[in-house]
């Protein structure tokens, strides 16, 4: 029987309530850290066009990202996309009121009173905000509560603080082809506990990309229907059944083309991706 193409963009449960979350997303730190020139943003808003009119949501920004999160507000309104966006933002600063006005800006500049997802930047001042935004949900000013970090050196805080606190819905850590520790150390913690799993840097900021510019991509690939080797790196990281999202940052239009092909089509099996790893090593 033929196979019909998947039309669709796959998504997965978010843990904590089952709803279904795009597996592909972006990220906006440091692309969207631009002024108001027109011919600057006008790509950006096409970035955003693409991302939503394939059935994706994900946009992640913090108030760490310079004018990032106001340039995702200006253009998700823009495009009319509030409803369709699911917007992840961060606070990073010390203090329980210095947070509180943190993230009552952040909210206007995304001009939305309900943010999806507030997240505590790595970690900074972790105790004090969780109790904040657990009051914040309570009041329905935010949807769903984080913690995130990037470095390898995190992941066991992150893990230790999944495993005694409840009520964090999601976790935003480093994972890529090149950086696996997750893969051992947080990703089991977090299947058993039920937590949603956002990706960052899942293209090592591009670096992963520029080792392997040039090197032809393997004809076995096309098993998982993967066409280019940025599909590969972020396909490789959501086979791992307990990612949620991945979130590549990109300011080309066309890269988000191609990102957004990842969340089509087959992923990769346990060999596939044991022959992904194999090749990466001889990369
Ligand atoms: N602690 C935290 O919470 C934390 C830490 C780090 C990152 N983050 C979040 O995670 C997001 C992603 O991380 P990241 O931006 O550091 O790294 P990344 O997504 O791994 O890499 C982004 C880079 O890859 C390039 N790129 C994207 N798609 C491409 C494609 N298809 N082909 C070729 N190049 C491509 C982009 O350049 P082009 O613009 O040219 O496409 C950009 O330079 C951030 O934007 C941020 O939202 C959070």
């Amino acid at each position: 029987m033929p196979v019909m193409p998947q039309t669709t963009i796959l998504s997965r449960p978010i843990p904590s309530t089952g709803e279904e979350l795009p597996v592909v997303g972006l990220g906006t730190w440091p692309v969207f850290d631009v002024g108001a020139d027109e011919d600057v943003r006008r790509p950006l808003r096409e970035v955003l066009r693409r991302l939503f009119a394939a059935g994706a949501r994900m946009v992640d920004s913090s108030p760490m990202y310079g004018r990032a999160e106001s340039v995702a507000g200006d253009l998700v309104a823009a495009l009319g996309a509030r409803s369709r966006a699911f917007l992840a933002t961060k606070v990073w600063i010390t203090g329980r009121e210095a947070g509180i006005a943190q993230m009552q800006r952040s909210a206007s500049l995304l001009r939305s009173e309900v943010i999806d997802l507030m997240q505590i930047h790595n970690l900074i001042d972790w105790r004090t905000h969780l109790a904040t935004l657990r009051q914040l949900k309570g009041e329905g000013r935010i949807r769903y509560i984080g913690i995130t970090h990037y470095t390898d050196r995190a992941l066991s805080e992150l893990t230790h603080i999944l495993a005694t606190e409840p009520d964090i819905d999601f976790v935003q850590c480093g994972y890529s082809l090149s950086a696996r520790i997750a893969e051992r150390l947080l990703l089991p913690v977090v299947a058993a506990r039920g937590v949603a799993v956002i990706v960052n840097q899942p293209l090592g900021q591009g670096a992963l990309l520029r080792r392997i510019r040039g090197k032809p991509l393997p004809e076995w690939v096309a098993e998982f229907d993967c066409a280019s080797w940025a599909q590969l790196l972020l396909k490789y990281v959501l086979a791992e059944p307990a990612v949620t999202c991945v979130i590549p940052a990109t300011r080309n239009p066309e890269h988000m083309t191609d990102n957004l092909a990842a969340g089509f089509g087959r992923l990769p099996d346990a060999e596939h991706r044991r022959r992904i790893r194999a090749l990466w090593d001889t990369l």
